[in-house]
C-alpha cells in the first residue's frame, strides 16, 4: 500500500530506525529505578478499565464492570504501587491522571483507597486530573469526588442534540446533561472539562455551531473537541464506509473544527492543546503535563527517557500476574535518541507551541540543527507564529501538521492497542 510505503520512509527520516519494534523483553528493577532517578519531573497515570456500558465508537482499554473483578483490581494496583514506592525512592511527583474506562465506577468500591495509597507512599506535589461519565455525577457522588481531592475533572458529554446522543449510544439526554453540568460548574473545580466529539455521522455545520454556543452556556473552562475517531478495532470502525474519502474527511474536520474556534475565541477561550480550548487564566486540564511519567493498572504506559514499557491490556492478567508476584508489563520499547527527539516534537505540537531552548536543554543539540528545515518550510506556508525561541502553531498550523502526525499515531495506536487487546503477551508488535 503506498500509505504503508510513505509511512515507513518518513518515520525513518524521523527516527532513522527501519521499523520501531516492541518486545516482550521486561527491563529489569535497576534499569527502571536508573531512569526515574535521571529525569527532572515525573508524572503519575492511573487506569481504570471499567465502564457500565460500552460505546461503539471507543477505543481505550476497558470492559464491563463487575464488583469481583474491580474489588481484586483495586488489590492489584495497590500492590503495583507498593512495587514502585522504592524504586521512586521519594521522587517528588509533579502531576496525576486518572483515565480509563470511566474512573467514576469506582467511586465507593475502591478508587479513594488507590488514591490514599498514592498519596501515603509516593512523594506527590500535585493536585488530581480525572475523568468522569455524566452519569455518575451526583450531588453525592460530586461531595466524594472533591474530598478525594480532584482539582480538574473532565466530563464526557459527547454531543449536545438528542438524535447525535442516541446514535452513538449515550446513555442521557441533552437537559439532563445540561442540569449535571450545572450542577459541577457550581462545585470548587480549578477546571471543569468537557469532551464533546464532533463530525458525528450526519452532524451539519450549523448542529456543530449551536453545540458550541450550548457550549459556551454551560459556564465552563475547558472544551476538549475531538472529531470522531474510527478506529478499525471498534464497532463503529467495523461498520464504516471504507469508501469514503480521507482528503474529504479532513477538510470537512477542519471547516466544523474552525466554526468552534471561533466561537470558543469570542468567548475568551485561548488553544491549550491541538483539541483543546482552555478560559484565559485558567490552568489546563489536561492528561499528561510532564514528559515522563509511570502508567499503574492494566495497559498503563510509561515514558521514562529512553524507555518505553506497557503493562498487559488484560484486566484478568494484570490481577493475576500482580497476584502472582510477576510482572504485569507486557511489551516495552528502547528509545534511541533520535526517537526521542520524534516524541518530544509530536508532545511539544500536541500542545501547539514551545521553547527551542527546552530542546536544547533536554537533548544538547540545538533545535534548528535538528529540525532547522522542516521548520523553516512550515514558517514559509503560514503553520507557524514564529518568535526567535518560542514557536507557536498558528490555527491552521496545528490542524494541518496534526493530521500529519495522525498519518502515524493512529496506525501505530491500532497495530499496538489492536494487537494488546486480543493478545495479553504479545511476543513483539512492530510499527
Ligand atoms: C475515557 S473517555 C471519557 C470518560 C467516560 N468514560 C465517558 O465516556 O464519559 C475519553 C474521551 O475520549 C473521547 N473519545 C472516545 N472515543 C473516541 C473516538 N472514537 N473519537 C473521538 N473521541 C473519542 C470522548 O470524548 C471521551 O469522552
Ligand atoms: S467512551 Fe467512556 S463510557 Fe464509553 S466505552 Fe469508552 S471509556 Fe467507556
Amino acid at each position: 500500500m503506498i500509505s504503508d510505503f510513505l509511512r515507513k520512509r518518513l518515520s525513518k527520516y524521523f527516527t532513522q530506525q527501519d521499523e520501531i519494534i516492541f518486545t516482550n523483553r521486561v527491563p529489569d528493577n535497576e534499569l527502571i529505578s536508573k531512569d526515574i532517578h535521571s529525569i527532572s519531573s515525573l508524572g503519575i497515570y492511573l487506569h481504570i478499565p471499567f465502564c457500565e456500558r460500552i460505546c461503539p465508537y471507543c477505543p481505550y482499554n476497558k470492559e464491563i464492570h463487575n464488583k469481583t473483578t474491580s474489588k481484586n483490581y483495586v488489590k492489584a494496583i495497590l500492590n503495583e504501587i507498593d512495587f514502585y514506592a522504592p524504586l521512586l525512592n521519594n521522587k517528588p511527583i509533579s502531576s496525576f491522571y486518572i483515565g480509563g474506562g470511566t474512573p467514576t465506577t469506582l467511586l465507593g468500591r475502591g478508587i479513594e483507597k488507590i488514591i490514599d495509597h498514592i498519596y501515603n507512599k509516593f512523594n506527590m506535589h500535585c493536585h488530581i486530573h480525572m475523568e468522569s461519565h455524566p452519569n455518575h455525577l451526583t450531588k453525592e457522588k460530586l461531595d466524594n469526588i472533591e474530598s478525594m481531592g480532584v482539582k480538574y475533572l473532565s466530563v464526557g458529554v459527547e454531543a449536545l442534540q438528542d438524535k447525535h446522543l442516541m446514535a452513538i449510544e449515550r446513555p442521557y439526554s441533552v437537559s439532563e446533561v445540561r442540569r449535571t453540568i450545572e450542577r459541577v460548574v457550581n462545585r470548587n473545580f480549578e477546571c471543569v472539562n468537557i469532551d464533546f466529539i464532533f463530525d458525528l455521522p450526519g452532524q451539519t455545520e450549523k448542529e456543530v455551531y449551536e453545540a458550541g454556543h450550548i457550549m459556551i452556556d454551560m459556564g465552563i473552562q475547558q472544551v476538549a473537541t475531538y472529531p470522531l475517531f474510527r478506529f478499525p478495532y471498534t464497532p463503529l470502525g467495523k461498520s464504516a464506509h471504507k469508501n469514503k474519502s480521507a482528503v474529504a474527511t479532513m477538510f470537512r474536520r477542519r471547516r466544523l473544527l474552525k466554526i468552534l474556534e471561533d466561537i470558543f475565541y469570542n468567548a475568551g477561550f485561548e488553544r491549550s492543546s491541538v483539541w483543546a480550548f482552555t478560559q484565559k487564566g485558567t490552568e489546563k486540564y489536561c492528561s499528561v503535563t510532564v514528559p515522563s511519567y509511570l502508567g499503574l493498572g492494566a495497559s498503563g504506559g510509561t515514558y521514562l527517557k529512553d524507555l518505553f514499557y506497557v503493562n498487559t491490556f488484560s484486566v484478568a492478567e494484570y490481577i493475576n500476574s500482580i497476584a502472582k508476584g510477576n510482572t504485569p508489563i507486557a511489551l516495552s520499547l528502547d528509545m534511541s535518541e533520535e526517537m526521542q527527539m520524534a516524541g518530544w516534537l509530536y508532545w511539544r505540537i500536541y500542545e501547539t507551541k514551545f521553547n527551542k531552548r527546552d530542546f536544547q536543554f533536554r537533548f544538547n543539540t540545538g533545535f534548528d540543527e535538528k529540525f532547522g528545515k522542516p521548520f523553516k518550510i512550515l514558517n514559509k506556508i503560514g503553520f507557524l507564529k514564529n518568535g526567535h525561541d518560542q514557536i507557536t502553531l498558528t490555527d491552521k498550523g496545528t490542524y494541518w501538521i496534526h493530521a500529519f502526525e495522525d498519518f502515524f499515531s493512529i496506525d501505530y495506536i491500532n497495530k499496538l492497542w489492536g494487537t494488546s487487546r486480543t493478545n495479553p503477551w504479545p511476543e513483539n508488535v512492530r510499527l
